[in-house]
């Protein structure tokens, strides 16, 4: 399990199913400053490697890596790892340089720990598409296994950036679930076109004008390629992203058309 520590159970739910899955479970902890840009929240990035260490031996890990910036990027480092298509689209449009960090330190992981599985959190769907993407393209023998979004009670989708909401903000940022089960419900009631149920859910944001809607798509949950009209059978994700004050946020849904 590739992770940037601060660890929450969404984290302690991806070594519940390593410790099911696997014989040894790996946790590795990097603030990888390759994934953030000049402008982002690297140095700002919430850090505690002593609670870290407490909740991996509660949940049972048996190795953690925690390697220094060093050991990751020495000084002659040269060589990155770009996913051409699906890292460039969605949340690559508004972070155009993270995917490319992402993979990079991924790939450096995977040579270094050499697992089988890889866990990673349906939280960051796109990433873990980019990840399978490049597992395929860079014929690495590991099996992605990706694990259900972990959410406080009222919904809120759990990630280390919770940290920085204040408590106004924390009650603001749940409008990104709730957006989502109302696009869900949507389309439960039967709404196929993508364009109406965006604009329903556009709406709620137009309305709550101290949180700035970055994206709101509907993909489809293999290729990430945006849906005008849901069909029959297929997975679609709905994905949004908004920033609450000056966090950033992103949360999305599976969603099955029956
Ligand atoms: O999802 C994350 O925390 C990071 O993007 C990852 C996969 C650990 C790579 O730094």
């Amino acid at each position: 399990m590739p992770t940037m520590g601060y660890l929450h159970n969404g984290h302690i739910s991806l070594i519940e199913e390593s410790k099911k899955r696997a014989d040894i479970t790996i946790v590795s902890i990097f603030v990888n400053p390759t994934q953030f840009a000049p402008t982002e929240d690297f140095k700002a990035y919430p850090r505690d490697i002593e609670r870290d260490l407490r909740l991996l031996e509660q949940a049972g890990t048996d190795y953690l890596f925690y390697p220094s910036a060093v050991d990751i990027y020495p000084n002659n480092f040269q060589t990155y790892v770009d996913v051409t298509e699906i890292a460039k689209i969605i949340e690559g449009e508004f972070r155009p340089t993270h995917f490319k960090g992402v993979t990079t330190i991924v790939s450096i992981l995977f040579n270094c720990v050499k697992p089988d599985l890889a866990f990673f959190g349906q939280k960051d769907a796109q990433q873990t598409s980019v990840i399978k993407r490049m597992i395929e393209d860079l014929k690495y023998e590991i099996e992605v296994v990706i694990c259900p979004i972990i959410r406080e009670a009222d919904g809120l989708a759990l990630s280390s950036r919770n940290v920085y909401l204040n408590p106004e903000e924390r009650e603001k940022a749940l409008i990104l679930n709730e957006s989502l089960k109302q696009a869900e419900d949507i389309i439960l009631s039967g709404e196929r076109n993508t364009v109406t149920i965006i604009k329903k859910i556009n709406n709620n944001f137009i309305k709550e004008k101290s949180v700035h809607l970055n994206y709101i798509r509907i993909v489809n949950a293999d290729t990430f390629k945006e849906a005008d009209k849901l069909e029959t059978g297929k997975d679609y994700y709905c994905l949004v992203a908004a920033k609450v004050g000056s966090t950033r946020l992103i949360d999305n849904r599976l969603i099955h058309i029956k």
